[in-house]
């Protein structure tokens, strides 16, 4: 195992805001994992893990970041059912994609995700009317207290919209080394989403195939997000804010037409995107090389060459005029590091 030191972190992230990390290496298996956990003891310096790098901010990181290269995935019959083992370090659609062609239902909602596999419990990714949570059997994790390799079942993970055990002070300690996912072989799949039910028209649910869902999924994001390949962008740079019913009812007053959705946490989930874009008019505003995307704007755009700092004041401003305009305060989906 190699440690690299000042690595520049701009090809490793999706937002390729400019950043470095003072130690950086690969680790292939958990032994290595072991040894890159001593390494930063034996310097006193900070650790993070990188997924995909699709979610994260990274500007100047004065620790060990470790890249997580972990693959493979274990496939056992249930009968009606499937359990997969997945390692986290196997890309996300090509396990989506995996279970679509083995006719597996549960994730075929959440094609086209970018990031790893064991990023997805972690912020526990969801989209068109799925949640990762409601397909997790088990999630295995290092945990860095003990120094081994622990299961914790979904409910120890804690999980609710777009968190879980380890984003809290409890669960910083723990690296997902691997996920288990149950899987059906028959179901119906769910396009009660406004922009699946939209596509298919009136066909109905039953009549649909995975892969026909896969491929919608797939085009209703091309539509909404830019590429990959073309922008610099973390997909939602901020998450939808949860209110109290007062505080919805108060702004659904001056706002009628703000989408709003109870929640089973409790309280209203608002739609953040219709604030910025109706409420706001910050659809497509820019200030540099930074700005938001002109058909989605809750996702965030690096147009080229900003820093890790310039996107954080650009996201503070937005922040700024939210909380003015609404009165709300509005929190990072992304994961900041520096
Ligand atoms: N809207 C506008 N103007 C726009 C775009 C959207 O007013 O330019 C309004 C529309 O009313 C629309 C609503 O905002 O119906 C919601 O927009 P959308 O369906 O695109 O979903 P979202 O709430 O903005 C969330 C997730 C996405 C996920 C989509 C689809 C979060 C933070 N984001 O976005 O997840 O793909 O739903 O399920 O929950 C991510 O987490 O990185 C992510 C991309």
């Amino acid at each position: 195992m190699k440690i690299e030191e000042h690595k520049s972190l701009e090809a490793l992230t999706t937002l390729r805001a400019c950043g470095t990390a003072r130690y950086f290496c690969i680790v292939g298996n958990v032994s290595e994992l072991s040894e890159a956990l001593q390494f930063a003891r034996a310097e006193g310096v900070p650790l993070h893990i990188l997924g995909g790098g699709s979610n994260m901010l990274v500007g100047e990181f004065d620790g060990l970041l470790i890249k997580l290269n972990l693959c493979g995935m274990e496939w056992s019959d249930r009968g009606e059912t499937v359990l997969v083992k997945v390692a986290s370090g196997e890309g996300w659609d090509a396990f989506v994609e995996e279970t679509v062609t083995r006719g597996l239902y549960g994730v075929e909602n959440l094609s086209g995700i970018p990031g790893t596999v064991g990023a997805a419990p972690i912020q526990n990714i969801g989209a068109y009317g799925a949640e990762v949570k409601d397909v997790i059997h088990a999630v295995d994790v290092f945990d860095t207290g003990e120094m081994r390799v622990r299961t914790l079942t979904r409910s120890e993970c804690r999980f609710g919209y777009r968190t879980s055990i380890f984003k809290t002070s409890e669960g910083k300690g723990l690296i997902v080394v691997a996920v288990t996912f149950l899987l059906a072989k028959t179901g119906t799949p769910n396009i009660s989403y406004k922009d699946l039910t939209r596509r298919f028209g009136t066909r109905s649910p039953s009549s649909l195939s995975l892969g026909e869902v896969r491929r919608a999924v797939l085009a209703v994001r091309r539509e909404k997000f830019p590429p990959l390949d073309g922008y610099g962008t973390a997909g939602s740079f901020f998450k939808n804010p949860i209110v109290t019913r007062e505080v919805y009812e108060r702004l659904a007053a001056a706002h009628p037409t703000l989408p709003a959705f109870p929640i089973p946490e409790g309280g209203v989930k608002l739609s953040l995107a219709w604030i910025l874009d109706k409420a706001l008019g910050l659809k497509g505003f820019r200030k540099g090389a930074v700005g938001l995307y002109e058909k989605q704007p809750l996702v965030l755009v690096n147009f080229g060459g900003a820093t890790a700092a310039e996107v954080e004041s650009f996201a503070k401003e937005i922040a700024e005029r939210v909380r003015e305009k609404i009165g709300i305060e509005i929190e990072w989906e992304v994961e900041k590091l520096s």
